[in-house]
C-alpha cells in the first residue's frame, strides 16, 4: 500500500482492505456484511459458474482538491444492474442498498482513493452472481452480491493520447436480440478472442458493427463509441450496445457546450466524414481514436494524431465535475461523508 505510484497506475485489480457482500437465500436479501478476505466460497453446481448467471457494474470515486470523496451517478449503475437482472433472471439488488454498499465499500477503503493530483480513481465493481445450483437450466434460488475497489488509472494505457480501432466483421459480441444491452459476463467472454486479436495487431480494441447486417456501428469491447462533425456529437442507437451512463452524460455536456446531438443508427460509411472520433466509458473515460482500420477492406479512417476539440473539451468538463473542479449542476455527485 505504501509503494502504490498513483500516478502511473493502469487498470488492473489489486487488494484493497474490504469488500461488502450481502446474501439472498429463502426469498429475501440479508443485511450488508464486510469481509476482508478477497475470496468466496461458491457451490460447485452454482449458475453462475455453468450458465453465466452473473451481472457486474462499474464505476468510479474521485478525490477532490477539497479532499472530499465524490462517487458519480451512482444510481444509474444501481437501475442499470436491476435491469442486468432482469435479463438474465436474477434477483434484483434494492437501488437503495446498493449505493448503501457502495458508500461502506468506499469508507472503508479510502486510503486507496487516489489523491486529487494523481488523476487517478478508485474503481467500484459490484457484481451479482446466481450462487444457487441447478444443472438444468434455470435461474439459481439464491444469490451473492458484492462490491469491491481497487484505484486504478486509464482503461487504455495510452489514457487521453488518440489509439486506434479495428473493425472484424467475423466476430460479433452480442446477438441482434440477444443480452448486449446487459452488463453481463458473457458478452465480455464473447469479445476476449477478438479483444486480443486487436491488441495484438496494435490496436487498442474492436469496433464492432451491428451482428444483424453489419451495416450500423454498435460499439467498442469495453465502451461506447462516438463521433463528432458539423458541430453534432453523434452516438449509436442499438438494441445491443451497453447504455453508457459515460454516454449519457456526455450528451448532457455536449448539449450545453453548444454542440447538437443525434443519437440515432450511424451508418459504417459515416466513419468516412466524422472531424473526430472517441471511445467512452467508466473505465476508458473519453479515450481519442486517431484511427479505425476495416480488416475486412483494408481500408483507413483517419481523425488526426491529437485529440480533437471537442472531445478535450468533454474530456476535461466531464473531469472537471467528477473531481468537484467545477460545481455539479446536474445531480450526479454524491460526497461520501
Ligand atoms: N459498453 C460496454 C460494453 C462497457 O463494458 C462499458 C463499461 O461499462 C461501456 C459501454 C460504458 O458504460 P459506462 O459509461 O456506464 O461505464
Ligand atoms: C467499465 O467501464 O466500468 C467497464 O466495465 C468496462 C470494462 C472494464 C469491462
Amino acid at each position: 500500500m505504501e509503494n502504490i505510484d498513483w500516478g502511473n497506475l493502469g487498470f488492473g485489480y489489486q487488494d484493497a482492505d474490504y469488500n461488502v457482500r450481502c446474501y439472498f437465500r429463502n426469498g429475501k436479501w440479508g443485511e450488508l456484511e464486510t469481509s476482508s478476505s478477497n475470496t468466496i466460497n461458491i457451490h460447485i453446481a452454482a449458475t453462475a459458474l455453468h450458465y453465466g448467471q452473473e451481472a457486474f457494474e462499474g464505476l468510479k470515486a474521485f478525490k477532490g482538491r477539497d479532499g472530499k470523496i465524490r462517487v458519480f451517478r451512482m444510481d444509474e449503475n444501481a437501475k442499470r444492474l436491476q435491469n442486468s437482472a432482469e435479463g438474465i433472471l436474477m434477483e434484483k439488488f434494492p437501488v437503495d442498498k446498493f449505493q448503501e454498499a457502495v458508500r461502506l465499500a468506499i469508507k472503508m477503503n479510502e486510503r486507496f482513493v487516489p489523491p486529487y493530483d494523481s488523476g487517478a480513481a478508485l474503481y467500484i465493481r459490484p457484481l451479482l452472481i446466481g450462487t444457487g445450483p441447478q444443472i438444468g437450466v434455470h435461474p439459481a434460488n439464491e444469490y451473492l452480491f458484492t462490491v469491491f475497489v481497487m484505484p486504478v488509472g486509464p482503461y487504455f494505457p495510452e489514457g487521453f493520447k488518440p489509439t486506434d480501432l479495428v473493425i472484424m466483421r467475423q466476430f460479433d459480441r452480442a446477438a441482434p436480440q440477444g443480452t448486449g444491452k446487459y452488463k453481463v459476463g458473457g458478452n465480455y467472454a464473447a469479445s476476449m478472442y477478438e479483444g486480443k486479436k486487436a491488441k495484438e495487431g496494435g490496436f487498442s480494441a474492436v469496433l464492432y458493427l451491428d451482428s444483424k447486417e453489419k451495416k450500423y456501428i454498435d460499439e467498442c469491447g469495453p465502451a461506447n463509441f462516438f463521433g463528432i462533425k458539423n458541430n453534432t456529437y453523434i452516438t449509436p442507437e442499438s438494441d445491443s450496445i451497453l447504455p453508457s451512463i459515460t454516454n449519457k452524460s456526455l450528451l448532457v455536456l455536449a448539449k450545453e457546450m453548444g454542440l447538437n446531438v443525434e443519437r440515432r443508427k450511424v451508418p459504417y460509411e459515416e466513419l468516412a466524414s466524422f472531424d473526430e472520433v472517441g471511445a467512452c466509458g467508466t473505465a476508458a473515460v473519453i479515450s481519442p481514436i486517431k484511427g479505425v482500420y476495416d480488416a475486412d477492406n483494408d481500408r483507413w479512417f483517419k481523425y488526426g494524431s491529437k485529440p480533437g476539440k471537442w472531445s478535450t473539451k468533454l474530456y476535461n468538463k466531464l473531469r472537471a465535475i467528477q473531481y468537484g473542479d467545477e460545481p455539479d449542476t446536474h445531480g450526479w455527485i454524491e460526497i461520501i461523508e
